[in-house]
């Protein structure tokens, strides 16, 4: 596993769109594992700034999200999906009915769970998987448990990840309790995976990846058996281990 301290979420942003550029320089048709919530926004940022430069051209990927809540309908402002139009597909080339993020209004949530990972496998898999991390550990939705699932499932959330998501709603009661997330299975098979994170609040469960110990109370933990995961974090993130 590859650490990268950076100063700040400036640089941070910067440098993981750099990891991304690359990998889309080296195969245009790379399939891009993509992640929402605050840590990605600055990264988009410079990949939009990338394609307006015309140094990258996102016409022949495809892309897949971790993540989707249950019950919002794509248009609802916090949806997933509508995060990823604005903050990045439609800034960029990207052919949009090549864009996959799991749909959480699905009658059969269950079948739609395993079409994902059935698409995943159609499309030969993820090329490179974005990762941001909860402050207790979780990667995509996957909370901290006794026990985690490899495939793409449905999960509650956890409260500490419902107060941490009630930011982005006028009202915590508004946040969903369910969503449907890739399992710990499915980001393990990425070819690479990039983590990034940023502020003291993560400084705990970055630790945990750097622990040397893997354990499903701290998701992110089983990084340390992926043979190519860049993680990249600011130095409050970085606050706790020894580098
Ligand atoms: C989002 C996702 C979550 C977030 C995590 C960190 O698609 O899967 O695991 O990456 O909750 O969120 P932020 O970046 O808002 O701190």
């Amino acid at each position: 596993m590859k650490l990268i301290v950076v100063e700040n979420y400036e640089e941070l942003s910067k440098v993981a769109a750099q990891e991304y550029a690359n990998v889309i320089k080296e195969n245009p048709k790379a399939v891009l594992g993509l992640a929402t919530g605050g840590s990605p926004i600055g990264m988009y940022k410079e990949l939009i700034k990338m394609y307006e430069n015309k140094e990258l051209d996102f016409s022949n990927v495809t892309t897949v999200n971790l993540d989707e809540y249950v019950g919002l309908n794509p248009e609802h402002e916090q949806s997933y999906r509508h995060f990823m139009n604005e903050n990045l597909f439609k800034h960029i080339n990207v052919d949009i009915t090549k864009t996959f993020v799991p749909n959480g209004l699905a009658e059969d949530l269950a079948a739609q769970c395993k079409e994902y990972d059935e698409k995943i496998k159609e499309l030969g898999g993820i090329d490179v998987q974005l990762l941001g991390i909860g402050n207790n550990g979780h990667i995509a939705f996957n909370e901290p448990d006794t026990e985690l699932s490899a495939g793409t499932h449905v999960i509650s959330l956890t409260q500490n990840t419902i107060e941490a998501n009630a930011r982005f709603f006028d009202n915590i009661d508004d946040v969903p309790k369910t969503a449907i997330t890739m399992g710990v299975g499915g980001i393990m098979k990425a070819k690479k995976i990039i983590l990034i994170a940023s502020g003291e609040s993560k400084a705990e469960a970055i630790k945990g990846i750097f622990s040397g110990k893997i354990t499903t109370e701290n998701p992110a933990s089983m990084l340390q058996m992926h043979r190519d995961a860049v993680v990249i974090v600011d130095k409050d993130a970085a606050k706790l281990l020894n580098y």
